[in-house]
């Protein structure tokens, strides 16, 4: 008998008929939003499943899973998952590191260049039949060349954005992080190791690539907002929650910082409201990783740490030691 799997979300037809050769697969391919309720109740007599960043996976979950021997994330970010409980739970966890770093890298590349060149608030004005001159001071915004980058969180996908700043930007890179990178990763970076306190007063874009946890929950907030050079721009590509939306908002609205690039957000898909007032942010649904090949390489993955799992029992990118 195969073992049961709950692929919870809707993902690449080929990926869930790879799946299906290993697996009695249940899965969510019509993609509604499950409540946990839901999800635990879907999980019953289930072994495994594949989860995306949206399906939480927490103490109460498991107690109600007791079957339930790995859960794959299809993110690289796992905040979705409670570590502890799983690993208490003896309960595999896994997610889809590397494979999305370069795609990462390039959209909160993206971010910024649009945040400072005033992408979208042009594109509206345009759209909206306002456009009837030339102007001296039309849509100006900042130059991305020769500026400073900051970067909060200097993991895989920060490195990439850095070496895309240094090195096809010329921009003066510097960095906070937990622990200091070694002295070869900061020199293919061409970057420089700063407190915290100096990044957010120093860099003229500031890009936030750190994960969430209790300890990142609204790094930055109307504090360190007030830190920052008025003309500076911020660009959050990490997770919903580091940033305080409400001080951002209120940041922006006041010209504190020039513009903001969002591609998440504090308890999305709702946006706080005032950030949808303001005219000088870009939005973005969380879509940072979402390149044809990369959703699809992340969807392997997945797959693969479950196959892995259940055919030699050893999964690919495990999470924990459970
Ligand atoms: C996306 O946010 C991810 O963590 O992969």
């Amino acid at each position: 008998m195969k073992p049961s799997l709950l692929v919870a979300r809707a993902i690449f037809p080929e990926v869930l008929q790879k799946l299906e050769q290993v697996f009695d697969v249940t899965s969510n391919q019509t993609d509604e939003t499950w409540s946990k309720a839901q999800l635990t109740n879907k999980l019953q007599g289930k072994v495994g499943t594949l989860t995306t960043g949206t399906d939480r996976i927490d103490a109460e979950v498991l107690a109600a899973c007791p079957q339930l021997k790995i859960c794959a994330n299809m993110a690289v970010g796992y905040n979705n998952f409670d570590i502890a409980a799983m690993t208490a739970a003896g309960v595999l966890a896994t997610n889809t590191p590397d494979v999305l770093t370069e795609t990462t890298a390039d959209f909160g590349f993206t971010l910024m260049m649009a945040t400072a060149r005033r992408m979208t608030e042009s594109e509206h004005y345009l759209r909206a039949g306002q456009w009837t001159k030339w102007s001296y001071d039309m849509f100006a915004g900042s130059d991305i060349h020769g500026a400073t980058l900051g970067i909060l969180g200097m993991g895989r996908i920060g490195q990439g954005i850095a070496k895309r700043g240094a090195h096809g930007f010329g921009m003066n890179v510097i960095y906070h992080n937990r622990s200091r990178l070694d002295a070869a990763s900061e020199d293919a970076c061409k970057a420089r190791y700063v407190s915290k306190e100096e990044l957010l007063k120093t860099a003229d874009h500031l890009v936030l690539v750190l994960p969430y946890s209790a300890s990142s929950h609204h790094a930055i907030g109307a504090a360190e907002l007030a830190l920052m050079k008025p003309t500076a721009t911020l660009v959050n590509i990490a997770r919903g929650g580091i940033v305080d939306d409400a001080a951002l908002a209120a940041a922006l609205r006041d010209r504190r910082i020039s513009a903001a690039g969002l591609d998440v957000f504090e308890g999305e898909p709702a946006i706080h409201p005032d950030l949808l007032t303001v005219p000088n942010v870009v939005l973005t649904p969380h879509i940072a990783s979402a390149s044809v090949p990369t959703r699809l390489a992340m969807a392997n993955l997945a797959a693969d740490n479950l196959i892995a799992f259940f055919t030699h029992g050893k999964a690919l990118t495990p999470l924990n030691a459970a």
